[in-house]
């Protein structure tokens, strides 16, 4: 995260200017109020008109959520209730880059298409609202319940500003709030902070689950180059129960945003810790790294010596999975990077977030990685696939042979037997996208270096790889591809990168090359209808 100080010097100007002026132009203000109104409510063709442009801006995402407008980063209390999904996320709804987070609110019925609601929390005398998690307190341990409901509780870090401008160290801290009403609306906890912060600096971005067994609440904390676990049986008392990783995985940067879940290995359990970082993930930058292990209600361990990444690319961080979903763990991750994420060239809002992605576990060789794939529920956007195999591509191949009117966004599988491979996205201004497997260094790439609107930061423009898991003779790749960005599952999730860019003009040509002739066993292509 960058650019707190400036960012709040600036708005505690901004707010002392604009308090002043209210004390004086009260009553200005309300008539003006009251005349906007009307006006609105007598240009009705005006705001239709309005609304049938947004979310068809330049850049603006059709598959992926985006805020209608302004800064958006984390993704925040993902919790599954009464059939719908949440995602809360870290927003500032006064400036397309970052600024005093409050938790912006969207909910959707099938992970797909999402209905922005109103802000679920905001700053108060406590610092602004950090990323957090929600749960559903079944049996009312907190007591937030009213007659029979079962609250929704928010656990998230408050950030004092004010504390962290007189550099001190204890300026983040777990607070809580609750939802008797499906999340419509919410509470702040009177006792809050519900856990202090030790002397700290980083200390933040609690994510809490229902550990079963013991029957108590298990939070996971970053806490500045480690994961801290504390156990609470209401969320208003937390106990630390152990530290992990000091010594363990990538530390280019500071941890946040970790997640503590289990999965399924052929019958047994394996408990899954991801941690973000920021800088050190392997393309530069934002990343999320994994562990699997054992958790006992008390200690996460782990026998793993390598440094697993969930995706390679470098645009999908601090992401965690919904909670109360069951068996089914599904990831979302924001589709950015602090390297670049508040210069990125959209104008009306910044960043969007991953597509939703199924996890899995699956062995290659004497290891285990998980595998994300787009979650199945992406079907209701599909068009009928058009299909062809056995095609043999001889140094170039265009797409539109078999795909008469190539469109965005759209779904592309093709499957060959393992060699180079390269695919080439373009516009007939010659910018392109590269997206590929090279052979030699077994790793899959993609390379953004030509793909329009790069100087915007000078890390933008560069080409990533991801190394090939699997072993197998055939490769299969699945990509993604929207307005402004590409998600690469390769080898059934196992290989991933998700990458974001900015072309002048839409991409709208697909070209399939190889140096040596490549045959193609399958391909499919596949429209993908807008959520909007
Ligand atoms: C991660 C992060 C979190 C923090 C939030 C602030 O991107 O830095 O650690 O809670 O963003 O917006």
């Amino acid at each position: 995260m960058i650019g707190i100080e400036n960012n709040f010097t600036h708005r505690t100007k901004l707010n002392n200017i604009l308090v002043s002026r209210n004390k004086i132009d009260m009553n200005k203000n309300l008539r003006y109020i009251i005349s906007c109104l009307l006006l609105l409510m007598s240009t009705n063709p005006i705001s239709a008109q309005k609304s049938q442009q947004l979310y068809k801006e330049p850049y603006r995402p059709q598959i992926h959520f985006t805020p209608r407008a302004h800064w958006m980063n984390d993704p925040n209390g993902m919790v599954f209730s009464k059939g719908v999904y949440h995602l809360f996320f870290q927003y500032y709804p006064d400036s397309t880059v970052w600024g005093p987070m409050h938790w912006g609110h969207a909910t959707s019925k099938d992970l797909i298409h999402w209905q922005e609601k109103s802000i679920a929390l905001y700053p108060d005398s406590l610092g602004y609202i950090f990323s957090g998690s929600v749960v559903a307190d079944k049996t009312n341990t907190s007591g937030f319940g009213q007659k029979g409901t079962v609250p929704l509780v928010a656990v998230f870090t408050h950030h004092n500003m004010a504390g962290e401008k007189e550099k001190r160290n204890d300026f983040q801290n777990q607070s809580l709030a609750y939802s008797n009403d499906d999340g419509k609306t919410w509470k702040k906890y009177r006792g809050n902070p519900v856990l202090k912060n030790p002397g700290i600096t980083d200390f933040r971005d609690p994510k809490v689950m229902w550990y079963e067994p013991q029957k108590k609440w298990i939070m996971t904390l970053a806490t500045k180059d480690k994961i801290t676990f504390y156990s609470s049986p209401n969320l208003k008392n937390w106990k630390e129960e152990s530290e992990f990783g000091a010594q363990l995985g990538a530390h280019g940067g500071v941890w946040e945003c970790p997640d503590l879940f289990t999965l399924n290995d052929n019958g047994k359990e394996v408990w899954v810790l991801t941690v973000s970082l920021n800088p050190g993930a392997p393309n530069g930058g934002s990343g999320t790294q994994y562990f699997l292990g054992k958790f006992d209600g008390k200690n996460f361990t782990t026998t793993q010596t390598n440094t697993k990444w969930i995706d390679y690319g470098p645009d999908n961080y601090a992401g965690v999975t919904w909670s109360n979903t069951g068996e089914r763990k599904i990831f979302l991750g924001w589709m950015s990077n602090w390297l670049y994420a508040t210069q990125v060239p959209t104008i009306k809002w910044r960043s969007a977030m991953t597509l939703p992605r199924t996890l899995k576990l699956k062995h290659v060789d004497n290891d285990i990685y998980i595998a994300s794939t787009p979650v199945p529920e992406l079907a209701g956007l599909s068009a009928k696939p058009i299909t062809a195999n056995n095609i043999s591509v001889k140094r170039d191949y265009d797409l539109s042979s078999v795909v008469k009117n190539i469109s965005f966004p759209c779904r592309l599988n093709v499957s060959f037997n393992k060699q180079d491979f390269a695919l080439k996205i373009f516009n007939k201004t010659g910018e392109e996208l590269l997206i590929g497997y090279d052979e030699k260094t077994n790793n899959y790439f993609i390379d953004r270096t030509k793909s329009g609107n790069i100087n915007f930061n000078a890390a933008f423009a560069a080409r990533h790889t991801a190394p090939r898991m699997s072993n197998n003779a055939v490769i299969n790749i699945s990509l993604l591809i929207d307005a402004a960005s590409v998600e690469l599952f390769a080898d059934g999730g196992l290989s991933n990168m998700t990458e974001i860019f900015f072309p002048a003009k839409p991409f709208d040509q697909i070209h399939i090359q190889s140096a040596i002739r490549l045959n193609l066993n399958k391909l499919a292509y596949v429209e993908m209808r807008s959520i909007h």
